[in-house]
């Protein structure tokens, strides 16, 4: 398949090139654009043979359900039921923006959509070309992020195209995107709300509108012992698989600064004195302590906001080079930085070191 990309200039798509989005969409075909968190890959939402279209382009395990997106706070209605007074408050409070709620879903939203679930996710984006994409198809749109399953998720059009290109009907570029890791997931289904996965909507602005919310444990795992209690399933699916994974192993290490740098300077040098090429993944504040290796920083240790936004790529970027093993230093793990934490813990298979 030929796939069409057009490009969107700050924030502002061509009228025609909006309308063919709108039909490829309407007619069950797939169609990735930017929004706010990280680039969607976007179909009709109760199309189930489109949503099924989803699942092989991505490579993704059926069982891992869809965020449906939506252009109006009312088109909720028409998928989800049981809405209560707090999630309503979550809604006009944070909507639109990265927050996806977990609802009870109405009849006609397929389960290929929601990879059988009885629940459905939705979040309304604030990024206008996602917004008028969705106005222009006129559906709801069913959108994980525009990547390959288990590689981090598309910040920047290059990323799309290095995993969906051929692959899809059409791809939007609306340059590099704002917050650089995906929406807070809350379910509001069950009685008392659990955060399920972290994001720039943070447990203590959650909490501040609607009182205490509880935190799914695949969230503050930081081990994988913490999770190998049988009992345990973790109610977003898409969190139990590896996600975000760089092509070379990730380890990460937690301790003073000193300690942490000693550390992975002395394990590039054996990296090199056995033939192999290291990567670290450090801060600005850091930088200046390696001595060899692919030194890579991600931003500055006292502004997360810096970090989420380079995160995704500055591993992808890895994936380019020979790097066999990426050495990174942990971050903060308040407010958005348990979503930073969360997602290289992640990346990194739980390899957490303390040093
Ligand atoms: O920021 C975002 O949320 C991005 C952009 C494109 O909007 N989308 C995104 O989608 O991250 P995806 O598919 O990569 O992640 C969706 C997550 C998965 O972990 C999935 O298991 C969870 O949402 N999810 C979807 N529906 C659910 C449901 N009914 N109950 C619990 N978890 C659900
Ligand atoms: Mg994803």
């Amino acid at each position: 398949m030929k796939t069409i990309i057009k490009r969107a200039n700050n924030d502002d798509i061509k009228k025609d090139d909006l309308a063919e989005a709108g039909e490829i969409l309407r007619k069950g075909g797939l169609v990735a654009f930017p929004t706010e968190t990280v680039y969607g890959l976007g179909a009709n939402a109760f199309d189930s043979e489109a949503s099924g279209k989803i699942y092989s382009a991505k490579g993704r395990p059926s069982d891992n359900p869809l965020i449906i997106h939506i252009a109006d706070i009312n088109m909720v209605n028409d998928i989800a039921e049981n809405i209560s007074i707090e999630a309503k408050r979550l809604m006009e409070k944070f909507w639109p923006g990265p927050l996806t709620i977990v609802f009870k879903k109405k009849e006609k939203v397929p389960y290929e959509t929601t990879g059988g679930l009885d629940t459905v996710a939705v979040r309304m984006p604030s990024h206008q070309i996602a917004r008028k994409i969705i106005e222009s198809a006129g559906v709801p749109i069913a959108a994980p992020s525009a990547n390959k399953s288990g590689r981090p998720s598309p910040t920047k059009v290059e990323h799309v195209i290095d995993d969906l290109n051929g692959r899809i009907e059409m791809i939007i570029d609306g340059g590099q995107v704002g917050i650089g890791i995906e929406s807070t997931i809350i379910d509001m289904s069950d009685k008392t709300p659990m955060i399920l996965r972290p994001g720039f909507i943070t447990k203590t602005m959650i909490e501040e509108e609607i009182g205490t919310v509880l935190v799914d444990k695949v969230v503050t795992a930081r081990s994988i012992n913490d999770l190998e209690d049988e009992s345990y399933v973790p109610k977003a699916p898409g969190m139990k698989y590896r996600h975000y994974a760089p092509k070379a192993d990730l380890t990460m290490f937690e301790g003073s600064i000193e300690n942490v740098t000693k550390k992975i300077n002395d394990l590039v040098l054996q990296d090199i004195k056995q033939g192999k090429k290291a990567g670290i993944i450090c801060t600005d504040e850091t930088l200046h302590c390696y001595n060899s290796g692919l030194i890579v920083s991600v931003g500055s240790r006292d502004n997360n906001d810096t970090i989420a936004h380079n995160l995704y790529s500055v591993l992808r970027d890895f994936d380019k080079t020979d790097v066999e093993k990426i050495y990174s230093e942990t971050f903060f793990d308040s407010n958005l930085g348990q979503a930073i934490m969360n997602r290289m813990i992640k990346a990194a298979g739980y390899k957490v070191e303390k040093v």
